[in-house]
């Protein structure tokens, strides 16, 4: 008699592996099914792990050119070796990716490779790359099979001139000119991989300013910083069109409001312009699940679909699209199939860009404060004042706590500065425990450390700043 599982999930990148491994935590009989031959979809795979270990890699060879001179240590100058960078890239893929084959073994989830599609509410079709199909049955699905690079009308991705951030990985030589499409996430990290590796990078972006939805004040002044690091902004500007020439590529732009156009040449062009989600062949529409105006399936507050039974999670549905809010949501999906209560708070949920320095978010901006007509108060506190950021050189940029003027309570953490993606923990931390500046305040922290940069931006709340 063939197996009937609990729970079948299609995709095993961050919410569809960790769903999976939850889900049998608790006792439920579980299978993945998934169509690459590694598991950890975009995340592990082409996307936060490869990116981050480009971005190390090529930040410390940035710091041995220009840093270690200043803190006593001569070196020669140091010497790019791009492909040993990509085989510690590659190295470090294949150990997350080889973790997840462990975790599942370990967990007792059967692996199902192939093209997952749901043929009916507790059945879904697996075809193997043989072209051969089965049909596995199941109490619930979840889709999780998350998103894909969004593209620009007209210009075609050929993931070697013209590339989107998996190419933007794989690149064979430092560009000497790119030119990245979009100010976002993608195009500011891997903006700054090439532009320490030596290429000249000119971003173009359609709004008047770099990473929209982040804290604007703290933007303006990350902005300012990337433009001593090298880099040039085009902000307003729209890409028309990008036409691939014998020595690379040539871009014409024009102001986003119209206007007179210009061409600029660049070796590659890094299409940066955000994700969509990804539902090609899963056959939503034969069960009856819906998707709204972006693409993306309609889930109510426990992630089920207009079908009692199909869950979806991550990338594919509302949010943002964050391998932790996908991590957060496979959770939750998986204790609400076993009889739990799991949830997602989306008022505290960090986002990090990890250049340098970081940009760390959690909780909300000044603009959407303003934008709800919510009466706050600010305190900042400047790395320059920091004992041990002086320490470490990194003295660049600022921490911002936004408290409810009436209650104290902490609405929203922004921090520019190095080590600021560890260091915005402890805001998410007290944020949902729905704690006060003065608590922040009050809490004891480590000197010398950059989180009490922290402390000091939560005292400054009251305007009682030691260092400031
Ligand atoms: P995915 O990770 O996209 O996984 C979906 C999986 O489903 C894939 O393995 C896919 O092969 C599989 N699949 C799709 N269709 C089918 C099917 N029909 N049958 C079987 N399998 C299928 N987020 C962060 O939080 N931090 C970062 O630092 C970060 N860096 C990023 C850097 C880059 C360059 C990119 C592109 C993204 C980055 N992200 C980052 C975003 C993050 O990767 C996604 O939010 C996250 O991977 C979403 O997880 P998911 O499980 O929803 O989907
Ligand atoms: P994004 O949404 O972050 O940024 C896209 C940018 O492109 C926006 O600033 C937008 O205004 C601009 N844009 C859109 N159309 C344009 C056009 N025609 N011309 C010029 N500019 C245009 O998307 P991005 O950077 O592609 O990243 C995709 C997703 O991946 C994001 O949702 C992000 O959350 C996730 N990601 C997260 C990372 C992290 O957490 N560190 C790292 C990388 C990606």
């Amino acid at each position: 008699m063939s197996t009937i599982y609990d729970l079948v999930v299609i995709g095993t990148g961050p919410g569809g592996y960790v769903c999976a491994i939850r889900a049998s935590q608790l006792g439920l009989k579980v299978a993945v099914v998934e169509k690459r031959k590694t598991h950890g979809g975009t995340c592990l795979n082409i996307g936060c792990i490869p990116s981050k270990a480009l971005l190390y890699a090529s930040e410390l060879f940035d710091e041995a050119g220009h840093e270690f001179a200043h803190l006593g240590i001569k070196v020669p100058t140091p010497e790019l070796d791009l492909p040993g960078m990509m085989k510690h890239k590659t190295d470090v893929v294949d150990s997350n990716v080889g973790g997840i084959n462990f975790l599942f073994k370990k967990n007792k989830i059967d692996v199902f490779h192939g093209i997952g599609s749901i043929v009916s509410k507790g059945n879904v079709g697996v075809q193997a790359d043989d072209g051969t199909n089965q049909v596995i049955e199941t109490r619930s699905i979840v889709v999780a099979t998350g998103s894909d690079v969004a593209r620009l009308p007209g210009i075609d991705i050929d993931e070697k001139v013209v590339v989107s951030s998996t190419g933007a990985l794989e690149l064979d030589k430092v560009p000497a000119k790119l030119i990245v499409v979009g100010a976002g996430v993608i195009g500011l990290e891997l903006g700054s991989v090439w532009r320490r590796l030596g290429a000249e990078v000119t971003v173009v972006e359609y709004l008047d300013r770099i990473l929209p939805g982040m804290d604007l004040e703290i933007c303006k002044a990350f902005q300012r910083i990337l433009t001593k690091q090298g880099f040039a902004f085009k902000l307003g500007t729209k890409v028309t069109a990008v036409e691939t020439t014998a020595s690379g590529a040539k871009v014409s732009l024009e102001p986003a409001a119209g206007g007179a156009v210009e061409t600029i040449e660049a070796d590659v062009v890094l299409v940066a312009i955000g994700r969509v989600p990804y539902t090609d062949g899963l056959g939503l529409e034969g069960v009856g699940i819906t998707r709204d105006g972006r693409g993306r399936i309609e889930v109510d507050a426990h992630f089920q679909t207009k079908v009692q039974g199909i869950y979806a999670i991550g990338d594919v549905i509302r949010g943002p699209m964050l391998a932790h809010k996908a991590e957060d949501e496979g959770i939750a999906v998986a204790e609400i199939l076993a009889g739990q209560h799991g949830h997602v708070n989306y008022d505290v949920i960090p986002g990090v860009v990890y250049t340098m320095p970081e940009v760390a978010s959690v909780g909300r901006s000044e603009e959407e404060l303003k934008a709800a007509g919510v009466d706050y108060a600010v305190g900042k506190f400047n790395f320059v004042a920091n004992g041990r950021a002086k320490s470490q050189r990194h003295t660049d940029g600022f921490v911002k706590v936004l408290a409810d003027k009436a209650t104290d309570r902490v609405l929203g953490v922004h921090i520019l500065g190095a080590g600021a993606g560890e260091i915005i923990h402890e805001a998410a931390v007290l944020m949902e425990f729905g704690g006060s500046a003065e608590d922040l305040a009050r809490t004891c922290h480590a000197h010398p450390t950059l989180s009490e940069a922290v402390k000091e931006a939560a005292m400054a709340v009251d305007k009682r700043a030691i260092h400031m």
